[in-house]
C-alpha cells in the first residue's frame, strides 16, 4: 500500500495547480493515466477568460456568464470565480506562464486580449492558439521543482475506496484509490485522507469530439459508484467548429478564429448565422452549434465553412500558428480558403456536485475542474471560463483543507480483488461495445434530442452495461475495459439526466419540449446511486 497525505487523480490544470498549493504541507501523489501532459488542458486553444482590462468589469463578465448559462448558473459561484480569477491568473504568470502580449501604442507591452462567443468584451488571455500547452509546460515545470510531489504516469485510477464500501457505518469517507499500473498490470492501493478528483471530462462518450482519448468520464463514474451526487449531466457542450477532414481526429478550430472576424458560411459561400441570432457567428455555443446542425440537416451538407480569408495572411499565421500549420498539413490553407467544420462534443458542464470549496458529499473527497459541477456553467458554459474555474476552485479546495489540522491516516484497506481469467474475445468485444456506445450517443443523445430517441438510448445502454459488468467481474482488468465500463456509466447518467428534464434549456434541446419551463430554472438534475 502506498501512503500519501494528498492523492490527486489527474495532471491537467486542476490537479497540477492544486498539487502546487498543498505541496509544502505533506507528501503528494499525482496519479495520471497517460503521460503527465496528456489532458484536455494540453489542447486548450482560445485561452482563459478573466477581467484584466480597464474597459472590462466584473459585472460584465458575470452578466455574460449568466446569460450563456440560460438561467441555471449559481450567481454566487459565478461572482466568486470572476472576482477571484485575476489573482489566480497572476499566480500562474508568477509561476512562469507566458501569455501573448501586444504593444499598446506607447511602446509598452500589455496582455493581448482575445474575443470569443457570448463575451461582450475582449477578455481572453491566451498564448497564441496553444494556451493549454503553455499552461501544462508552466505547471509541470513548477511541479518538477517540488520534492514533495511524486507523479505516477500510466497509472489508471479504477475506483475510490470509501468507508461505506469497506463496511463501516456512519459518515461515508474516502480513504484511497485502487490504481492499475499499466506497465506491470498490477493493481495497487494508494491511501490518503485528502483525495482530489481532477480527471477532466467525458467527450469520448460521443463519436465525434474535440477531446483527446483520456476524456472518458472516469472521475464522474468513480464518484457515482462511490455514492457521490452527480449533477446536470444532460448539459454536454458541442463546440461548433471542429475540423472536418477524413484524416483529422478531434482537431478544434478555436472560437477565437470567429473572435478575430471568422464568418460561418454554407457550401455556396452564403452566411447563415443572421437567421439565428443578432450576435451571428459570435453567439453563444449552444446557439451556433444548433444553427450549424440545422443548416446541415436542411441542406444535407456534410459540413459548413469558417471563413477568415478576409484578414491579412501574416496576421492569421501569427495569431493562429497551430491551426494554420495543422490545416496546411491536411491541404487547407486557411489564409486562402474557408475551413470545413462540424460541431463535436466538447465539454461536460455537469459533473460531481461540489460546494464552494470543491467538497463532494463524501468526506475527504474533493473534485475540481471539468469533472466537477460547481454551478458556474449552468446550462451552457461561456467560452474560456473552464480553465478559470479550475484555477479558482483548486485554490479554494486547498485553502479549505489547509485551514484545519490534517486528519491522521490509519485505516486498514484490503488489497484489490478481481477475476483472474484471460478472455481471448475481450479486445474485439470491448472495441465493438465502445463504438456502439459512442455512435448511439451521437445519434440519439446529441445536439437535438427527443423523448423517443432518449428512451431507445436508455434501453440499449442498459443491455450494454449488463454485458460489460460480466466481463468486469470475471476477467483481469485492463485500461480499455475500465474505460468502457466508465463511458457506459457516464452515457447512462447523461441519458437519465436528459430524460429527467422536461424542457429545452441551454445545451439540452428536446423537440418534445422546445421551450424553457420557468419552473425548471435554478433546478439541477441530481443523480445518486441508490
Ligand atoms: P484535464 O485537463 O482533462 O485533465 C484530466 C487528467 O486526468 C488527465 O491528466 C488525465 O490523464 C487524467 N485522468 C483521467 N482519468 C483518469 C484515471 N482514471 N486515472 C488516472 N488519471 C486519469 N477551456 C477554456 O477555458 N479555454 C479554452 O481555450 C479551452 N480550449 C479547449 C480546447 C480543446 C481542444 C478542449 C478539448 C478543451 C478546451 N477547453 C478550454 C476546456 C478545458 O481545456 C478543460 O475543461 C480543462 O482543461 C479541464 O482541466 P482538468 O484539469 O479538469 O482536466
Ligand atoms: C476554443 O478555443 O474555441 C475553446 C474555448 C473553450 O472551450 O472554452
Amino acid at each position: 500500500m502506498k501512503q500519501f497525505d494528498f492523492l490527486i487523480l489527474g495532471s491537467g490544470i486542476a490537479g497540477l495547480s492544486f498539487a502546487l498549493k498543498v505541496a509544502e504541507h505533506g507528501r503528494v501523489a499525482i496519479v495520471t493515466k497517460k503521460s503527465r501532459a496528456e489532458s484536455n488542458t494540453n489542447y486548450a486553444q482560445g485561452g482563459i477568460a478573466a477581467v484584466t482590462s480597464k474597459e472590462d468589469s466584473f459585472e460584465a463578465h458575470v452578466r455574460d456568464t449568466l446569460e450563456a448559462g440560460a438561467g441555471l448558473c449559481k450567481e454566487n459561484v459565478v461572482r466568486t470565480i470572476v472576482e477571484e480569477g485575476p489573482a489566480r491568473i497572476q499566480e500562474l504568470i508568477d509561476l512562469g506562464m507566458k501569455f501573448s502580449e501586444r504593444e499598446n501604442g506607447g511602446g509598452i507591452k500589455e496582455l493581448d486580449l482575445g474575443m470569443e462567443g457570448g463575451h461582450s468584451k475582449r477578455r481572453i488571455l491566451h498564448a497564441k492558439d496553444v494556451t493549454g500547452r503553455e499552461i501544462e509546460r508552466a505547471l509541470l515545470t513548477a511541479v518538477a521543482e517540488q520534492p514533495n510531489i511524486e507523479v505516477f504516469e500510466n497509472n489508471f485510477a479504477i475506483d475510490l475506496i470509501t468507508s461505506q464500501k469497506l463496511g463501516y457505518v456512519g459518515e461515508n469517507r474516502c480513504h484511497g484509490v485502487y490504481v492499475l499500473d499499466n506497465a506491470t498490470g498490477v493493481v495497487e492501493t494508494f491511501a490518503a485522507n485528502q483525495i482530489l478528483l481532477a480527471t477532466g471530462g467525458c467527450g469520448k462518450v460521443y463519436l465525434y469530439t474535440t477531446n483527446p482519448d483520456i476524456a472518458t468520464g472516469d472521475g464522474v463514474a468513480m464518484a457515482y459508484r462511490a455514492g457521490a451526487a452527480v449533477a446536470n449531466m444532460e448539459f454536454i457542450q458541442f463546440h461548433p467548429t471542429c475540423l472536418y477532414h477524413p484524416k483529422a481526429k478531434s482537431f478544434l478550430i478555436s472560437e477565437a478564429v470567429r473572435g478575430e472576424g471568422g464568418i460561418l458560411k454554407d457550401a455556396s459561400g452564403a452566411e447563415f448565422m443572421d437567421k439565428y441570432h443578432p450576435m451571428q457567428s459570435l453567439a453563444a455555443r449552444d446557439i451556433v452549434a444548433r444553427a450549424i446542425d440545422s443548416e446541415m440537416k436542411k441542406t444535407g451538407a456534410a459540413c459548413v465553412y469558417l471563413d477568415i480569408t478576409h484578414r491579412p495572411a501574416p496576421f492569421i499565421i501569427d495569431r493562429f500558428p497551430n491551426i494554420y500549420q495543422t490545416c496546411l498539413g491536411f491541404g487547407i490553407d486557411i489564409t486562402k480558403e474557408p475551413i470545413p467544420v462540424v460541431p463535436a462534443a466538447h465539454y461536460q458542464c455537469g459533473g460531481v456536485r461540489v460546494n464552494m470549496d470543491g467538497e463532494t458529499d463524501i468526506a475527504g473527497l474533493y473534485a475540481v475542474g471539468e469533472v466537477a459541477c460547481t454551478g458556474l456553467h449552468g446550462a451552457n458554459r461561456l467560452a474560456s471560463n473552464s480553465l478559470l474555474e479550475a484555477l479558482v476552485f483548486a485554490h479554494r479546495a486547498a485553502e479549505k483543507i489547509l485551514s484545519k489540522p490534517l486528519p491522521k491516516n490509519g485505516i486498514t484497506i484490503p488489497p484489490w480483488q478481481s477475476g483472474n481469467a484471460h478472455n481471448p474475445d475481450e479486445l474485439v468485444v470491448v472495441s465493438h461495445n465502445w463504438d456502439e456506445i459512442r455512435r448511439m450517443m451521437w445519434d440519439y443523445v446529441g445536439i437535438v434530442r427527443t423523448n423517443k430517441r432518449l428512451q431507445r438510448a436508455k434501453k440499449r445502454i442498459d443491455n450494454l452495461q449488463e454485458e460489460i459488468q460480466e466481463y468486469y467481474w470475471d476477467f483481469i482488468v485492463s485500461s480499455d475495459l475500465l474505460e468502457l465500463r466508465n463511458i457506459a456509466l457516464v452515457a447512462k447518467l447523461i441519458i437519465k439526466s436528459a430524460l429527467q428534464r422536461p424542457e429545452s434549456r441551454g445545451l439540452n434541446f428536446n423537440l418534445d419540449y422546445p421551450e424553457a419551463d420557468p419552473t425548471w430554472a435554478q433546478r439541477d438534475t441530481v443523480l445518486r446511486k441508490k
